[in-house]
C-alpha cells in the first residue's frame, strides 16, 4: 500500500459499527444479529483480534509516514501494545474455540513441514 492508498484507507476508517445500539469507530465486519447465541463470544473475540491487527497496521503505517521522530516512537510503542492486545484476545479465543486451538497446532506443524523450521 502506498501513501496515497493509505490516506484513502485512513479516511474511511471512522465508519460506525453498531453493537447493541452503541457505536464504535471501526470497520470490523461484525453483525451480531446473524450470530447464534453460543457463537457470540467467539465472534467478539475474533472481531477484537481483527481490530487490534488493523490498529497495528495503521500505527506502523503512520509511523512510516511521519518525519517527526517523537511521533514515530510513540506510534511504534502503541503498535507494540496492540500486539499484546492481539495476544489477550487470542488467548481467550483459544479457550473458547477448541477447534481453533487444534487447528492452530495443525498450522504450526504444516509450517514446520513445509519450511523445515
Ligand atoms: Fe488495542
Amino acid at each position: 500500500m502506498d501513501r496515497r492508498d493509505f490516506l484513502k484507507t485512513a479516511a474511511i476508517l471512522p465508519i460506525a459499527l453498531n453493537i447493541g445500539g452503541g457505536s464504535m469507530l471501526s470497520k470490523i465486519p461484525l453483525n451480531l444479529d446473524k450470530v447464534k447465541k453460543e457463537g457470540i463470544d467467539k465472534e467478539i473475540l475474533r472481531a477484537g483480534i481483527i481490530a487490534e491487527l488493523d490498529a497495528i497496521n495503521l500505527y506502523e503505517q503512520m509511523a512510516a509516514m511521519t518525519t517527526n521522530e517523537n511521533i514515530r516512537k510513540i506510534l511504534l510503542d502503541i503498535a507494540k501494545e496492540e500486539k499484546t492486545h492481539v495476544g489477550e484476545f487470542h488467548a481467550l479465543l483459544l479457550k473458547e474455540d477448541k477447534e481453533q486451538e487444534k487447528e492452530m497446532e495443525e498450522g504450526k506443524k504444516e509450517v514446520k513441514e513445509i519450511t523445515g523450521k
